[in-house]
């Protein structure tokens, strides 16, 4: 095991407004940097949780376990810092942020990620002169990143996510992705919402992203985007565990068979996957402005 690892034990989590609720009732597994593992599950099992809890997202809570990642203890870090330190989450429900260009977003984003986990006095990010990215370099990637997933160059003077259509914002959060290079990238059903031409191009651009140093969690609902994305392991979460992990054949046999086989299999043949009104209880956490201000 090396501390670049993800290494998550036994973790446990509540919602903020209802710590006695767990969701994630002891979750396991290591993701290596250079790995890409899926995360497949019915609606309301604790992807979108397992996804805001390692990025700190303060409407939850850890009630135990351990998350260890480039030798330090994750879960001690605020959310802005595991940012810095290279994690990553693309949201299930990108949310809109009025009067905040694309543009200044990104450049600010870049400019925290860059000034890393312990800031220099010396230097300082919000100046070009002084240790910021200089403006002809920032143009330069954004456009090349913009390329790589084919997006129209006029979305950089617009407002984040205002008035951008679903596909739009799933585009957006992998312009992001592409231009702050994360270590850990957790991916919220970036799929959804995309049509045929564009989960193509999104998941084009994932794979160029991807190198030895970067680990990738995906979280999805079908297979099609693992045709494009090739998972090193599937896991399927469950009523808050990981009730069964595998190659990418499993999503295959996912697809083929439903859930009923593998809940059944885990002794969870009662549990019934789609009562939770999982997209109003994420809508609503789209709304807890702090989120924007990790990245
Ligand atoms: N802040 C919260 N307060 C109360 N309940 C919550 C909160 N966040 C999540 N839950 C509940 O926890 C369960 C898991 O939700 P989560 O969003 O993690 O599911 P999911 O696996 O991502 O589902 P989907 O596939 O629909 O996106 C759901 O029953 C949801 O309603
Ligand atoms: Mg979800």
């Amino acid at each position: 095991m090396s501390d670049q690892d993800l290494v998550i034990r036994d973790l446990h989590v509540a919602p903020a407004a209802k710590p006695d609720h767990e969701i994630l009732k002891g979750i396991d597994l290591t993701v290596r940097p250079g790995e890409v593992h899926a995360i497949m599950g019915p609606n309301g099992s604790g992807k979108t949780t397992l996804a805001y809890a390692l990025m700190g997202h303060p409407a939850y809570i850890i009630k135990s376990g351990q998350v260890l990642w480039k030798g330090h203890d994750l879960l001690a870090l605020k959310a802005d810092k595991r940012a810095r330190l290279g994690m990553f989450l693309a949201f299930q429900y990108p949310m809109a942020i009025p009067g905040l260009s694309v543009a200044s977003f990104l450049r600010s984003a870049i400019n925290a990620r860059r000034s890393g986990l312990e800031s220099d006095p010396n230097v300082d990010h919000t100046d070009a002169f002084r240790g910021g990215i200089p403006m002809g370099e920032f143009r330069k990637l954004v456009k090349a990143k913009m390329a790589l997933l084919k997006m129209d160059e006029s979305i950089a003077a617009r407002y984040v996510n205002e008035g951008f259509s679903g596909g739009e914002k799933k585009r957006l959060e992998m312009l992001q992705m592409a231009v702050l290079e994360p270590e850990m990238a957790i991916l919220d059903e970036t799929d959804s919402g995309l049509d045929i031409d564009a989960l193509r191009i999104v998941a084009e651009g994932v794979n160029a992203m991807l190198n030895p140093n970067m680990g990738v969690l995906v979280i999805t609902h079908y297979q099609r985007l693992l045709d494009y994305i090739t998972p090193d392991t599937v896991h399927v979460l469950a009523a808050g565990r990981i009730i069964t992990s595998g190659g990418k054949e499993l999503a295959l046999q996912l697809e083929k068979d439903g859930y009923a086989p593998i809940l059944a299999a885990a002794g969870l043949e009662g549990i019934v996957t789609d009562e939770a009104p999982a997209g109003e209880a994420n809508d609503e956490l789209a709304g807890t402005p702090t989120v924007g201000a990790v990245r």
